[in-house]
């Protein structure tokens, strides 16, 4: 019987459009450009894997990096509220621009929202 995951509702096209809409407007935001390398290629290439697992899809991110251990590899970056929220704006209108809506994006950002949470590791008056 077919599996039903939010990655196969998504579909791998719309969720690399998704993650390369992010990356653009990441690349752009006056709060992450100064934590985030110039080139995102790479960077976007390991969030399609990791999204793809996040999502019930195949575990392509740790086949290849091991466990993800995600507030781990997010402590080398001063992680505030203000960039988490930056983050998630950025998430926001990428889903818009790939017109992604419904029940799938509720969910899918409600839980962007909680590991965002999850990964501040700075307090705003320390950047
Ligand atoms: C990597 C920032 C939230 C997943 C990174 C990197 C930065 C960053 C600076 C390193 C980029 C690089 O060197 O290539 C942030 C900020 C966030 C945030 C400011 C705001 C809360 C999230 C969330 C997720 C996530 C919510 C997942 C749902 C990842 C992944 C990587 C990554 C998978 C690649 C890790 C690796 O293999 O190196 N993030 N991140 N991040 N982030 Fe985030």
């Amino acid at each position: 019987e077919k599996m039903h995951t939010p990655f196969d509702a998504i579909g791998e096209e719309k969720l690399h459009q998704l993650i390369d809409a992010f990356y653009r407007r990441v690349g752009q935001h006056p709060d992450l450009v100064p934590i985030f390398p110039d080139d995102l290629t790479e960077t976007a290439r390991r969030q399609k894997q990791f999204m793809t697992q996040y999502l019930g899809g195949p575990p392509l991110y740790t086949s290849e990096h091991g466990h993800p251990m995600l507030r781990a590899r997010h402590m080398p970056f001063p992680i505030t509220e203000t960039r988490a929220k930056a983050w998630l704006s950025c998430m926001n209108e990428a889903m818009d621009e790939i017109r992604l809506d419904g029940r799938l994006r509720e969910d899918f950002f409600a839980r962007l929202v909680l590991t965002a949470q999850h990964m501040i590791n700075t307090p705003e008056n320390g950047v």
